[in-house]
């Protein structure tokens, strides 16, 4: 028997984590491929001085912390860089997670990205050489003109933007003016709005699993995910598929949530970079046992199949297809389908699900439908709301669990 040991590295959520564990006790031993028995456990991984020789016990950690928690940050990457733990995200390119750098590489390989510049700080940078450096090299710029040929309506959000912070939706030039007087010390996009886009995709994957859900950004959190399977059509579901596994594959993540706007036949991204997403069950609710099962088959996979982590971007091999002018956008999306998949090892991993993990489907089912979830749903909408609408969130996300189970049948 071979003993692994995931990390989990969590801030403040309590409800997925329950569930990860909760699976991963269930789950029992796995069979590899080669005939060899495996056990995997997990813990949750606490922050402490670590001496950068000291070794961990982890064979691969899933991190929702290290997006604003620098401690244990840096630990990932030292865990990375020393010791080869697996890491769903890689920490070198999660620095660059902000959203610029994920426009670039989309600019870059022809995605459709609505155009978009980067203008400079309204206020001064804090720091004793700024104003030499700026009275020197600051170029004047104009504001109006840098938003004309973009054209209105446009947004103005922050380069490195989440959860909506810092973002406007700009019509004219008072409150363009108005949004960059505002934006002070935060460094700003400007992007031309895709306009009358019939709808917003969000897909969350991890690791070679894609979820394509319809998105209401406008609505509280709850009620954000649609329960809609065919809201795109085969051949444009199958594009915010192969983008969303282009961008992953790309950067290295493998737990990352990606969105698209849809408008006719045309996908354009504009949000891409959102490693380690929000898997409440109070937001995916009818998703989470999905995103449960899926978190559970690829950490599972990976540790018992031994994969590898890879810091190494290879980017070569994608520019290459970006910048062969033979190819057509249908051509080049193809191209990177096929790098993506095996980046991720799709048939490999899909045949390791169907043999050494065909219980999975059936052990998620059992234990949604078992007390234990309840409770667990039961204590997240207690911890989550105020009393006087527990009632009606229980009865909303438990409904919207029991249509999964139904549709499970
Ligand atoms: N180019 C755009 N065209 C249309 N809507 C946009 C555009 N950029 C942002 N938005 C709207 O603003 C929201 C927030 O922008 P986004 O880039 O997703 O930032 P965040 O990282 O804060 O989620 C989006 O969910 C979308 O509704
Ligand atoms: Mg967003």
């Amino acid at each position: 028997m071979t003993d692994h040991l995931i990390g989990l590295l969590l801030g403040a959520e309590d409800d997925w984590p329950r569930a990860y564990e909760a699976l991963l006790r269930r789950l029992g031993a796995v069979t590899a491929p080669d005939g060899g028995k495996h056990r995997v456990r997990s813990v949750r991984v606490s922050i402490e001085p670590f001496d950068l020789r000291a070794k961990p016990q982890h064979e691969l950690v899933i991190d929702r912390l290290a997006h604003w928690y620098y401690h244990p940050r840096e630990w990932l990457k030292k865990i990375a860089l020393m010791d080869d733990v697996y890491l769903l995200n890689s920490p070198f390119t999660f620095q660059s997670m902000e959203k610029h750098a994920a426009y670039c590489a989309m600019m870059r390989l022809g995605l459709k990205v609505p155009p978009t510049v980067l203008v400079p700080y309204k206020n001064p940078v804090e720091n004793s050489r700024w104003a030499y450096t700026a009275a020197r090299y600051n170029q004047p710029f104009d504001l109006d003109a840098v938003a004309e040929t973009i054209g209105y309506p446009l947004y103005m959000k922050p380069y490195d933007g989440g959860a909506w912070v810092g973002v406007s939706k700009i019509r004219n030039r008072e409150e363009l003016h108005a949004a960059y007087d505002a934006s002070g010390e935060r460094l700003m996009h400007l992007q031309q709005s895709v306009e009358g886009f019939d709808v917003f995709a969000r897909s969350l994957s991890i690791g070679p699993e894609t979820m394509v859900m319809k998105f209401r950004p406008e609505l509280p959190m709850h009620d954000r995910y649609a329960v809609d399977h065919s809201f795109l059509t085969p051949e444009t579901g199958d594009e915010v598929v192969t983008i969303s596994r282009l961008v992953n594959a790309f950067f290295r993540w493998e737990f990352n949530s990606c969105e698209s706007l849809v408008r006719g036949t045309e996908v354009h991204p504009i949000d891409y970079a959102n490693a380690c997403p929000d898997v409440a069950v109070t937001s995916l609710h009818y998703y989470f046992p999905w995103a449960m099962a899926a978190l559970l088959r690829w950490t599972v996979f990976c540790v018992v199949t031994g994969r590898r982590p890879r810091l190494d971007m290879d980017t070569a091999r994608y520019f290459a297809i970006a910048d062969d002018p033979q190819l057509s956008y249908a051509e080049k999306l193809a191209g990177y389908r096929r790098l993506a998949d095996e980046y991720f090892e799709v048939d490999r991993y899909q045949e390791f699900c169907a043999t050494a993990l065909a219980h999975v489907d059936e052990l998620v089912l059992e234990w949604v439908t078992s007390t234990e979830f309840d409770s667990l749903l039961k204590e997240t909408v207690r911890a989550t709301y105020p009393p006087h609408e527990h009632d009606r969130f229980l009865g909303h996300f438990g409904g919207l669990v029991d249509a999964w189970v139904r549709d499970q049948g």
